[in-house]
């Protein structure tokens, strides 16, 4: 009785394993969460040949059906290495040779990081998220695995200091200069100098940036309350970000001229 107990649980335990790696293969657990796990092998089969089941590719562990862009992906296609797999890195590098079509991003940089943001936004908009691939940055469980939290913490840093950069560039645009061997140079300020829109034309400053080498030029608002004061403040002097610290004169420009030239 009790080898025929024994035997049952063994039985049992065997038709369990089967039936688990028979979900796991078919992808079935992600359904409980909303979208498909694939496990490698599987995701392998979606390259977009003939019998192959479909056209996906994954991107930091997220599955997309490019199957409406086949002529970028299907085998002999410029972009068919990123089919069937997840090949994050090569979104970066543009090394397409198996080497190179990996998802390890562990050495990327934040700026890199971003660019594969934006893949990923490219990827959220012009296609559809079929699932998630178990491996480097989704585990068994669907879970996203600490290198991915790691990997969008990262992103959410550079996101932020984009803005930051942006905002700076807001305060600060960056002053239209040109040289020549025979005229020397020109900074000059205008009210679309460093591609930003604004009411106000501002002069020209050297902007001495914390970690930066040298200064490059800006042009500073002459007027209003400085950026970091309020509109209504009462102290201010009505001298824009002339006072800011971080900026200094160019010998020789008369302070309140829009363009300084320093002939040669
Ligand atoms: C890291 C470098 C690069 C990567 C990762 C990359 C990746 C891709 C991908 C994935 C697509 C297909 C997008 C879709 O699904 O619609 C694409 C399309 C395209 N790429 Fe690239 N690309 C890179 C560099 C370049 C460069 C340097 C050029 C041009 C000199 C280029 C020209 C194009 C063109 C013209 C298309 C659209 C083709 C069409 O609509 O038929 N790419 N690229």
């Amino acid at each position: 009785m009790l080898q025929l107990c024994r035997l049952g649980l063994l039985l049992g335990l065997a038709v369990a394993a089967a039936a688990v790696l028979a979900a796991r293969l078919m992808g079935w657990w992600g359904l409980r969460a909303g979208f498909r796990l694939f496990i490698p092998e599987e995701l392998a089969r979606y390259r977009g040949g003939p019998g192959d089941p479909g056209l996906y590719l994954a991107l930091l562990g997220r599955v997309y059906d490019v199957s409406s862009g086949r002529r970028h992906y299907e085998p002999g296609a410029h972009y068919s290495g990123f089919a069937g797999r997840d090949a994050s890195r090569a979104f970066v590098t543009g090394d397409y040779s198996e080497a190179g079509l990996v998802d390890d991003v562990s050495d990327l940089s934040f700026s890199e990081l971003l660019t594969l943001q934006n893949w990923l936004s490219f990827y959220e908009k012009n296609y559809v998220s079929v699932g998630r691939v178990i491996g480097r940055f989704y585990g068994e469980d669907g879970l996203p695995t600490p290198e991915l939290t790691q990997v969008d913490a990262m992103i959410t840093k550079g996101l932020e200091a984009n803005k930051q950069e942006l905002k700076e560039k807001q305060k600060f645009p960056p002053c239209n200069s040109e040289w020549s061997s025979t005229k020397g140079s020109r900074f000059w300020c205008s009210s679309k100098s460093g591609g930003v829109s604004r009411d106000w034309i501002g002069v020209p400053r050297k902007l001495y940036k914390p970690g930066a080498k040298e200064p490059h030029c800006v042009c500073v608002r002459t007027t209003g309350p400085p950026s970091d004061q309020t509109p209504d403040s009462p102290t201010h002097r009505n001298r824009g970000d002339l006072d800011h610290p971080n900026l200094g004169e160019y010998p020789g420009c008369p302070p309140l001229a829009i363009t300084c030239s320093f002939p040669r």
